[in-house]
């Protein structure tokens, strides 16, 4: 028989067996630990099982260890605690290989538990380990103002019980994604999601008078020379003003308080809304017939205009429009704004993105086949390239697996190809004193240059009429743009 080196009552088969599945749960935890160094790689699975499950293994190896040394002693009907004598060598190697190795375990397990715990929070944990569901808001992500924003900062807030709540509900989806079994497309809450004030807050100051906001556009037309017309909007931002104490702009809904009732899940349909404005008193807007409907009302934050900032799906004729000022499309090829347009719109319909991508060529050829085949020829490497650039521009904004583009997550800044601003300033909410929440022009922005599709530059800092690109469109004074140009 082998000398035995450790105390005596280690030699049962219950603490041998602790022993050994102790023994093997750290080897594989330091293999694992090895691999994932060794291929630079971070894998989420493969961290839980390292850091998580692998630890929980190997001290419930190291627990069988006293308590198989404590089942011996109790049949051997001995009442009193083992005694450790640490002149006994013995003795000494068991509490030895016994502190150590508590020790390594406890700054393994705590290193490795920090490490998971960074990585579940990483924008590749939300944007890759679920991959296919959340990609569209991962890439989207990629392309906005707030592509350096982790996903978490806006999704879970810090703190414990946030993360808690975020990873309870994150097993939920775990499984819904295992399973196959979640909404395509996605749709909040995703992790139950705070208010635009706790979210934007934390990085914005409202309390700023932002005053005018300067935006540029320049668009073009669907006619044969995708005419180019140009405006120059200023737009009233506003806040908090400290001489007045008053808000005003569109920073005004911020400081006084607007509750309203939404029909529809996205929120896009409006009846009714009460306001409490800072000196306390309240007023009810709204459509005709509507009244104070039943169960919770929502209130007016950061996040009911800005909904898309953390990831926006751009519209067809924003990306297109973009790409043709920057030179990515040809603006020389004849009608290649309608193309565009009409090629994304097949695109579209494809079932998935490979398809989508085949569709884009063929749409413009089948487009030009039918409208001026000489351009085909023509214009060919100019074409190759408005593809690319066109495949490009579906690429990062059409997920048709996840049946989400702009269609699906309407952006509510503005008015042009969703309701936004007009859910409620549409001159159809009215007051019991009459007054209505108007769609005057000039309440929410001011047009201080114009430039005509002729070259043409009006401007005047007063501001200018607006004059819609379509001459013969005469009914878009009083039909809202959205309800033409909307998908
Ligand atoms: C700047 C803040 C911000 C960041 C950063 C952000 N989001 Fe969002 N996210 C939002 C807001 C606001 C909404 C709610 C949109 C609405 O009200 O319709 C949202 C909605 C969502 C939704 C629900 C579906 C949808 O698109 O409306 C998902 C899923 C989502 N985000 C995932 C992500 C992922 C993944 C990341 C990181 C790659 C991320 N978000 C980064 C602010 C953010
Ligand atoms: C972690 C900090 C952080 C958080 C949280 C954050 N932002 Fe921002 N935001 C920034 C920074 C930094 C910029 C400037 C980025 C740039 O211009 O490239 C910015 C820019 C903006 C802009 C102007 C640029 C644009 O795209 O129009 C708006 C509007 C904005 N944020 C709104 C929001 C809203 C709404 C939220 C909450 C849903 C939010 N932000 C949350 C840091 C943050
Ligand atoms: C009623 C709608 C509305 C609400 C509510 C709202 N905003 Fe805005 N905000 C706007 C509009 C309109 C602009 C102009 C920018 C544009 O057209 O894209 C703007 C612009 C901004 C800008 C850019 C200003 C600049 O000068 O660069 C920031 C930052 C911003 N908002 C943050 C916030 C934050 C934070 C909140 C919540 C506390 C908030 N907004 C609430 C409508 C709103
Ligand atoms: C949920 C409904 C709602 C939405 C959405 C909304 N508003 Fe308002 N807005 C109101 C109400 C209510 C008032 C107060 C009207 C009053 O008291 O006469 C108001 C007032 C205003 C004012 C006047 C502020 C002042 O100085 O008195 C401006 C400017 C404004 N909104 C701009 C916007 C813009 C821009 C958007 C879109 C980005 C927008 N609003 C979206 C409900 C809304
Ligand atoms: C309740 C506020 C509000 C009212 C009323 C309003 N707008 Fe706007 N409008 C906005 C905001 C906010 C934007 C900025 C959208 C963005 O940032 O892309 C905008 C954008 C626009 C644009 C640029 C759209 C683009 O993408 O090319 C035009 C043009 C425009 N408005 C015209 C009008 C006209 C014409 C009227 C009157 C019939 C009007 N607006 C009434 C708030 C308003
Ligand atoms: C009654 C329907 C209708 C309404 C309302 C309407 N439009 Fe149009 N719009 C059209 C038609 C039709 C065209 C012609 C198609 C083309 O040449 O692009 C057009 C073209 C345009 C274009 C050039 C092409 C493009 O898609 O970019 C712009 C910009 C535009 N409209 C802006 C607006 C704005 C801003 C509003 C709201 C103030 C508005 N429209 C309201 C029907 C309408």
């Amino acid at each position: 028989m082998r000398k035995r080196r450790l105390i005596e009552s280690f030699y049962n088969w219950i603490s041998m067996a602790g022993a050994l599945i102790a023994l093997t749960a750290f080897g594989v935890t330091l293999t694992m630990m090895m691999l994932e160094w060794a291929s630079g790689r971070e894998n989420i699975y493969l961290g839980i099982v390292t850091y998580i499950a692998m630890p929980a293994v190997l001290i419930f190896g190291l627990l069988l260890i006293p308590f198989g040394m404590w089942r011996v002693r109790r049949k051997e009907q001995r009442a009193d605690l083992p005694t450790l004598d640490l002149n006994n060598p013995k003795h000494r190697l068991t509490a030895t290989i016994f502190t150590i190795g508590s020790m390594v375990l406890i700054v393994f397990t705590s290193f490795g538990t920090y490490e998971v715990y960074e990585f579940s929070e990483s924008n590749a944990f939300c944007g890759e380990t679920c991959h296919a569901v959340m990609t569209p808001q991962a890439t989207t992500n990629q392309h906005s103002s707030h592509a350096e924003v982790e996903c978490v900062t806006c999704h879970v807030g810090s703190g414990a019980t946030h993360y808690l709540k975020a990873k309870l509900n994150g097993v939920n989806q775990l499984i819904g994604v295992l399973t196959g079994d979640y909404a395509r497309p996605v749709r909040l809450p995703a992790h139950g999601m705070r208010t635009g004030k706790e979210i934007c807050q934390s990085c914005h100051v409202p309390e700023n008078d932002h005053g005018l906001y300067h935006q540029h556009f320049e668009r073009y037309k669907m006619n044969k020379k995708s005419s180019r017309h140009v405006y120059d909007l200023l737009i009233d931002v506003g806040g908090f003003d400290r001489v007045s104490g008053e808000a005003n702009g569109a920073h005004w809904h911020v400081f006084n308080k607007v509750e309203y009732a939404a029909t529809d899940e996205l929120m896009q349909e409006i009846p009714w809304m009460q306001v409490t404005y800072t000196d306390q008193s309240t007023r009810v807007f709204a459509v005709e017939g509507a009244s104070k409907p039943e169960g919770a009302l929502h209130n007016v934050d950061c996040t009911t205009c800005h909904n898309r900032k953390g990831h926006e799906f751009a519209t067809p004729f924003h990306a297109v429009d973009a790409a043709i000022t920057k030179g990515y499309i040809s603006h020389e090829i004849p009608r290649i704004k309608a193309a565009s347009i009409e090629a994304l719109a097949e695109a579209a319909k494809a079932e998935d993105k490979t398809n989508g991508l085949a569709a884009i060529g063929e749409a413009l050829r089948t487009y030009y086949d039918d409208e001026d085949p000489d351009v085909l020829d023509e214009f060919a490497s100019q074409l190759d390239v408005a593809t690319q650039s066109l495949k490009d521009i579906y690429q990062a904004n059409y997920y048709p697996e996840m049946k989400s583009n702009w269609t699906s997550h309407p952006n509510n800044m503005g008015h042009f190809y969703a309701p936004g601003c007009a859910r409620c300033h549409d001159g159809k909410h009215q007051a019991d004193d009459g007054e209505t929440l108007s769609y005057e022009c000039s309440g929410c922005h001011t047009i201080i240059a114009y430039e005509n599709p002729k070259g043409e530059l009006t401007s005047d800092l007063t501001g200018l009429e607006y004059v819609h690109p379509d001459p013969d469109e005469e009914d878009w004074t009083d039909t809202p743009c959205y309800e033409c140009h909307g998908p």
